[in-house]
């Protein structure tokens, strides 16, 4: 049952505030409340994953609240969301429904062992998702990262090679400039040599074809003209290695983290050929791109190619809880399943957090506000105008290349004083002059809400613009 009187508490900044006591009193959302903390909290004992963190102690560039395309830093500044937060926001933030849906369903029922026990919500939940799925592909597992899904999607290609007796598929083929995450599967995967030089050679066994960032394709809207023969790297490894000896590729159909890499015309379609042709199975690493970011629900669908398994995260809750899923082929989830004698468990792997309640229902709340306004129709629509907008920058001389598809773009400056040192601090200028925006390196990763209206579309370029000139 529903606790009506149940009072939740929120710690900001060495205080507490009540935030609500029951339901009937969620409306009001005391925000300003939360955000009126005076002293600040110590900074000695959080340790910041991907920061540099003597900097930032030095220099905190902290969010107190959100709403809708707005971030609000302690005093109360507006700072625009140009990055979705990290692309998980793409219907705005501190939407109401999803809270509400969040605050019932721990009231009611705030967690389920996921393991021999589960919940009507999360069964809800893998239906609406396998609708948005390419036919076949329609089983759903839950974890709780992007980074947990691409292990799980490793380990199903490991286990179903295993069960039809091709165990000697261990070998992985990724991309350079690939991002799956941090787990040591994802690392092994991923093509950015920061993520793995300081973890020894203990990871597993991965080759990377290289990247789709050619200069052929310098300032291309969309997918490039030039490069569907980089998809032949997959027959060279396949020639080499043998292809009997690899279990799966993995690729984002577009590579977000590192500059939103897209790919060139036919690239994809290629890599689906070779991969059917000798028995391995294609992953798209769709955890940036999943949930309308270009323009449809998946970016199988934008680029007709379908793999064996997908891999989704991020949008999922509307980044409101933490939670992802691997989207499995019927073909691979009845041979795992299949294999294993009646009440015996087919697939070991779970985390305890799998499909959580609470991230289940703000899962049903936010693929609800996708439909009911129509976020993926509106991402497709926004897109011209926010590619125009950012492709305006071309002119600037710091500005080396841009690069964008439906509502994800890519600007790389030219560096300056070491690899990165630009793109760092023309994140902390654009932050300054109030816009938040991700950097990699020294390209800045830009994917704004769907719920952006033109004129927040402007005022972001024009922060990009006038924080550019100033180098
Ligand atoms: C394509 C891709 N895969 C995996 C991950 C890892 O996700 P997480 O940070 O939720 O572990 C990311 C994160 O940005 C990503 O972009």
């Amino acid at each position: 049952m529903f606790q009506e009187n149940l009072t939740f508490w929120l710690y900001d900044s060495g205080s507490i505030y009540p935030i609500w006591s029951n339901l009937a009193e969620v409306p009001a959302f005391e925000k300003d409340n939360v955000m009126a903390s005076s002293a600040s909290p110590s900074m000695e004992n959080h340790w910041m994953p991907f920061s540099a963190n003597r900097d930032f102690k030095q220099d905190p560039k902290m969010f107190s609240r959100a709403e809708g395309v707005w971030y609000y830093d302690r005093e109360g500044k507006k700072i625009l969301d140009g990055s979705s937060g990290l692309f998980t926001t793409p219907a705005g933030h501190s939407r109401r429904e999803i809270a509400e849906a969040v605050y019932k369903q721990l009231s009611e029922l705030d967690f389920t062992p996921s393991f021999l026990r589960s919940h009507d919500k999360s069964f809800e939940l893998s239906t609406k998702i396998a609708a948005f799925m390419p036919e076949g592909l329609d089983k759903i597992f839950f974890v709780n990262s992007g980074s947990e899904a691409v292990d799980t999607a490793m380990k199903m290609a490991l286990n179903y090679h295993r069960i039809r007796g091709q165990g000697n598929r261990q070998m992985f083929v990724s991309r350079e400039r690939a991002y799956h995450g941090v787990n040591f599967g994802g690392v092994a995967l991923s093509g950015m040599v920061n993520n793995r030089r300081a973890f020894g050679s203990a990871l597993p066994s991965a080759v990377h074809m290289r990247h789709t960032h050619i200069p052929e394709n310098k300032f291309q809207v969309g997918e490039g003209e030039h490069g569907a023969d980089l998809a032949e790297d997959l027959a060279r490894i396949i020639a080499n290695y043998g292809g009997e000896n690899i279990a799966a590729v993995f690729v984002e159909p577009i590579a977000g983290s590192t500059g939103t890499l897209v790919p060139p015309k036919g690239y994809l379609k290629r890599l689906r050929e070779l991969c059917t042709q000798h028995g391995i199975l294609l992953v798209f690493d769709e955890v940036i791109t999943g949930f309308g970011r270009t323009g449809r629900s998946f970016a199988t669908h934008s680029f007709n190619v379908k793999p064996d398994l997908i891999t989704m995260a991020k949008a999922i809750t509307n980044g409101a809880q933490p939670m992802a899923a691997v989207a499995a082929s019927r073909e691979i989830h009845d041979t795992i399943v299949n294999a294993a004698p009646e009440n015996v468990t087919e697939f070991f792997h779970g985390y305890t957090w799998s499909a959580h309640p609470a991230a289940c229902a703000a899962s049903l709340a936010t693929l609800k506000i996708y439909e009911d306004e129509r976020l993926f129709e509106r991402a497709a629509q926004m897109s011209a105008y926010f590619l125009e907008g950012l492709f305006s920058l071309k002119d600037l001389p710091v500005v080396t290349d841009i690069r964008g598809y439906g509502m994800m773009g890519g600007v790389d400056v030219a560096p300056m004083g070491g690899p990165g040192a630009r793109g760092y601090q023309w994140q902390k200028r654009m932050f300054e002059s109030g816009l938040h925006i991700k950097t990699t390196g020294d390209a800045a990763v830009v994917a704004p809400p769907f719920v952006m209206e033109t004129a927040h579309i402007d005022q972001m370029i024009d922060i990009m613009r006038t924080t550019l000139k100033a180098f």
